[in-house]
């Protein structure tokens, strides 16, 4: 029998650890405050931000937010995050990415205090991860550490590929699967698109963590038995070309008056077949992303005030 994992179950349960934490630090006389900027007119940014601000409210955090134009000048997004870096009620920053070209991503970056760098992508904090001594873990790998520790997958001593070398997903991911610590220990593989023949190097695998951002990349031929897949994907495919480019119908899921629907970087239905167990798209890693966002930001006002 195949698992699959539960991400709302389990970002539910850490979501209740997070409301508990804000309850505390509330009694204390500190809210704590997550700022979230957007300079994009990104369909798909704009939904991801606003669930961040609504999971805010739902934890007991202080949610901002700020919207820039794209055509702004790149400075007054400097303006904006320096104007949070020193407002002392907001203990969390977030700059939704990607950021438009005429502003330059490792500057946004470098330009958030690490102390309430949230996403954990200041070269400061990416530093600390890889040393092993991470202040705060990026949110999409450390969701997948946790849903990893749900499912009773321990990745100590197993063999773990990794699909996608992205700053955000792909390099922190294998660095928390590579430390030293409890949900590490592995033996890991990053595989990206000049890698030759991934097939060979997926069926290696105990654990496969996809996030290479192309739809259903990874297929059950690409598999072996009992393999825990890990779907990081979220990809947008329109509903009319998906059905007519084959005998599929739209998922349950699809969102039709949208006109697109979600699917992740694995085939779901072929690696369930291959699969001991599996995260589904959606209900899977997006629903962790957000939870471990709020974890991070009462972590940081823990800090920030205690
Ligand atoms: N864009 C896509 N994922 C993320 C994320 O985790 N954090 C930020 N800031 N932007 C993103």
């Amino acid at each position: 029998m195949t698992t699959v994992i539960d991400g709302n179950e389990v970002a539910d349960r850490i979501r209740s650890e997070v409301t508990a934490c804000a309850d505390r630090l509330a009694e204390a006389g500190v809210t704590p405050g997550l700022a979230t900027v957007l300079m994009s007119d990104d369909g798909a940014s704009e939904t991801y931000v606003s669930m961040k601000q609504r999971a805010c409210e739902e934890t007991g955090i202080e949610g901002s937010h700020y919207e820039l134009s794209p055509d702004d000048p790149a400075e007054a997004l400097f303006d904006r995050v320096e104007t949070l870096n020193a407002d002392s009620s907001v203990h969390g920053i977030l700059v939704q990415m990607p950021v438009p070209e005429h502003v330059e991503t490792r500057r946004v970056l470098r330009a958030i205090d690490p102390a309430k760098d949230v996403d954990g992508f200041h070269p400061e904090n990416v530093g600390r991860l890889v040393a092993g001594n991470a202040r705060y873990k990026p949110c999409t790998p450390h969701g997948v550490q946790k849903l990893l520790e749900a499912a009773d997958v321990d990745p100590e001593g197993k063999d773990a590929v990794v699909v996608g070398r992205s700053d955000i997903v792909g390099k922190p991911m294998a660095n928390l699967l590579l430390q030293k610590q409890p949900g590490g220990n592995a033996t890991v593989t990053v595989c990206h698109s000049r890698t030759e023949d991934l097939a060979a190097k997926t069926r290696q695998a105990d654990i496969v963590v996809a996030a290479a951002g192309v739809p259903e990349m990874v297929d059950g031929s690409m598999l072996s038995e009992g393999v825990t897949v890990i779907d990081v994907g979220v990809n947008r495919v329109d509903v009319a070309e998906r059905s007519s480019a084959g005998s599929r119908t739209p998922s349950d899921d699809a969102d039709t008056e949208k006109g697109y629907e979600l699917v992740g970087d694995v085939d779901f239905e072929s690696a369930k077949e291959k699969a001991g167990a599996i995260t589904p798209v959606p209900g899977g890693v997006g629903p962790m992303t957000i939870a471990m966002l709020m974890y991070n930001t009462v972590k940081a006002a823990s800090e920030q005030e205690g």
